[in-house]
């Protein structure tokens, strides 16, 4: 049976000293933490440091981004092997901001996904509708379309052994998360879009949300049913905060 997962994802924050603290705190807690897998995603210049200061094999790292190029001549970007060097177990693609912020795109991001797949990488495909698109009713038809993105380039058994983040943009960072209910319904519905039938799939996937989770409402979340964990932000930037959610 799938295991719950909880990734804080430190966007454009830290430090050598935070990523120390958080290491030593999570390491002294994590006998306690028994029901879920635990990540930390650092901006990429710190993995290598915490690769060596982590002892705990039950605490991973996850880089927030990678290149859909193997190497070459692409000033200022990072490949899946140099990510997987340094320690990256996981890495978080398509998220919202950089959708937004960095103009990428579905067909870009699954390119990202298979190379990460081959590379053995653990891909943590975000996906969610806008505020508008929330309103108009279009939420699965958005998810459907970021999922068919990667089914069309990775095949039907791409979501094997591989992460979802359901994010509503709308949720992230705003403090006004989905409801429990709400979000239940979306992640049923990515289940049976990416397994289309196939028990392997639709069991082992894990689908978490984020946006604006945090250790109050945490766990209504992780009450439902298809709801396998979180990708917090901003709660994930204090280790006490974020040692709640996973407790
Ligand atoms: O990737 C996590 C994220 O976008 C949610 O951010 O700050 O709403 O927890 P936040």
């Amino acid at each position: 049976m799938r295991r719950s997962l909880i990734m804080g994802n430190w966007k454009l924050n830290g430090s050598l000293s935070m990523l120390a603290e958080f290491i030593t705190s999570l390491s002294d807690q994590i006998d306690a933490l028994k029901m879920c897998d635990i990540a930390i995603a650092p901006p990429a210049v710190y993995l290598h440091e915490a690769k060596k200061q982590l002892k705990n094999d039950r605490i991973s790292l996850a880089a927030q981004n990678v290149d859909f190029n193997t190497g070459g001549a692409f000033t200022g970007e990072l490949s899946p092997q140099m990510l997987k060097e340094v320690g990256a177990k996981y890495v978080i693609i398509g998220h919202s901001e950089r959708r937004s912020y960095h103009q990428e795109t579905n067909e870009g991001i699954a390119k990202k996904f298979a190379l990460l797949k081959e590379t053995g990488l653990i891909p943590v495909l975000c996906i969610g509708e806008s505020e508008t698109e929330n309103a108009q009713g279009l939420t699965q038809t958005i998810c459907a379309k970021q999922l068919d993105a990667i089914l069309a380039k990775c095949g039907p058994d791409a979501f094997k052994n591989s992460v979802i983040a359901y994010e509503p943009i709308w949720a992230i960072g705003t403090g006004k998360a989905a409801t429990a209910s709400e979000a239940q319904k979306v992640h049923a519905f990515i289940r049976q879009h990416v397994s289309k039938g196939k028990d392997e799939i639709a069991k082992t996937v894990i689908i978490q949300y984020g946006g604006s989770v945090n250790a109050s409402n945490a766990d209504e979340f992780f009450a439902e049913k298809d709801i396998d964990g979180a990708l917090v932000g901003g709660a994930s930037l204090k280790v006490n905060d974020f040692l709640k959610i996973a407790q």
